[in-house]
């Protein structure tokens, strides 16, 4: 019996990276995926596959789709796609998330979608038989810490940063305690950026985060503020902070790999770098990628005083992102590195953040699939 692996998130960022792995890899795969506003998931699932096959100038096999949301009980389906999902399925890899920071309703996100929706993921699990679960956490549910933080270690009484964390913690948690599952799998990502070799992402979070703000600010600069040289946007960081960026590909490759080797599930993996980079790196990018000179280092934490018009705007647009505007502590990767040994994560140096950085600016901070409703044709496998 040739099995599927039930895929959580394949829309996303990293999802359609694990999607288009794992079909790579000739593996089974089954989709959840919920409803667009104007395409049915089986519609939106074949945009992304034409668009990779686009990109990789081959065809692909197609992924069996369901369409579904988390945060319904049996995540939205019926009894005949539930006994499908107990005949096919023999795992699960969840990657769907909200990446809401901050949550504006205890009811609402990113708990609905993170915590509410990992235990529906789990009850299915529970009711149709599949015991084995690989799960997308987070390097940050660390939180706050500082210093060396290992692989085997969650809760270790540390603060947290946002909402997102501590509902990912929350998730991962009721994964650990779910007792009818084989040991489980984890991948924590660090900070995940676009592809190592062509830059292309279709989210634009953290890193991107600031450059769009920045890329949006130089051009009100340049059109109305009348901004003035001689005084610098102070930027309250000392540049010495490090983040740890990784790029999508290399985060699916390592993911595809460990899912599709039994030996190495039950363990938890940090999809962390080698080299992390520095605030002053980021800003040497944003500097040349947008031409927004003139911004000095002012002291991490050390408050803005009389602020201008643009460290009023800059500041209030990046307050989501608060907890992230500080050293990122130092992450653990033995297991990976163990798991892995021939997939090395790629060094994100000066050039290939500025490569991600051009391409981002380049797609203006959107993607669409550009496949016409009207080429849809069938949907599953
Ligand atoms: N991005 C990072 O820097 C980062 C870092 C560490 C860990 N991670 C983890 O990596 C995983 C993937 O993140 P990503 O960056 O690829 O995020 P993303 O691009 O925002 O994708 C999120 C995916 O989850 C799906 N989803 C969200 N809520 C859902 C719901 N209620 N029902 C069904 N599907 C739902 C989305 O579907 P729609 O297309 O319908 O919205 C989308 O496919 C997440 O678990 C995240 O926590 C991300």
């Amino acid at each position: 019996m040739n099995y599927h692996i039930l895929l959580t998130g394949a829309t996303g960022l990293l999802g359609r990276y694990l999607l288009r792995d794992l079909l790579l890899a000739d593996t089974s795969v089954a989709v959840l995926v919920r409803r667009g506003r104007r395409q049915n998931a089986a519609e939106r699932v074949e945009a992304m596959m034409l668009s990779w096959e686009s990109m990789l100038d081959r065809e692909l096999p197609r992924p069996h789709v369901l369409e579904g949301d988390l945060t319904k009980p049996n995540l939205g389906l019926d009894e005949d796609e539930l006994a499908w999902v107990e005949q096919n399925c023999d795992s699960v890899l969840h990657n769907a998330a909200s990446l809401t920071f901050i949550s504006s309703d205890p009811d609402g996100e990113p708990w609905i979608s993170n915590v509410t929706g990992t235990q529906n993921v789990l009850d299915v699990c529970e009711k149709t038989g599949i015991k084995d679960f690989h799960h997308v956490s987070t390097s940050y549910v660390c939180g706050l810490r500082d210093g060396d933080v290992f692989e085997n270690e969650l809760d270790e009484g540390q603060e947290w940063g946002n909402d997102y964390e501590r509902s990912k913690v929350q998730a991962e948690t009721l994964v650990r305690n779910a007792t009818f599952l084989s040991p489980p799998t984890f991948y924590r990502p660090a900070i995940i950026v676009g592809d190592s070799q062509t830059g292309f992402t279709t989210s634009f979070h953290g890193f991107y985060a600031t450059l769009h703000l920045t890329y949006t600010l130089k051009k009100s600069m340049n059109a109305e503020m009348g901004h003035d040289p001689s005084k610098p946007t102070r930027i309250t960081l000392d540049g010495n902070e490090c983040k740890n960026f990784v790029p999508v590909d290399w985060v699916s490759a390592v993911t595809t790999h460990v899912v599709t080797n039994r030996e190495l599930h039950g363990q938890t993996y940090h999809l962390t770098p080698e080299s992390s980079v520095s605030a002053t790196e980021v800003k040497q990018v944003l500097d040349l990628a947008i031409g927004f000179e003139g911004s000095v280092f002012h002291g991490a934490g050390k408050p803005v005083d009389d602020p201008s018009e643009i460290e009023q705007l800059f500041y209030e647009h990046i307050r989501v992102y608060d907890s992230y505007w500080r050293d990122d502590p130092k992450f653990d990767g033995t297991n990976t590195r163990n798991a892995a040994p021939h997939l090395p994560c790629p060094t994100i140096d000066f050039d290939m953040l500025l490569m991600m950085a051009n391409k981002a600016i380049e797609m203006d901070f959107r993607w669409k699939e550009k496949v016409p409703a009207a080429n849809v044709g069938a949907t599953s496998s």
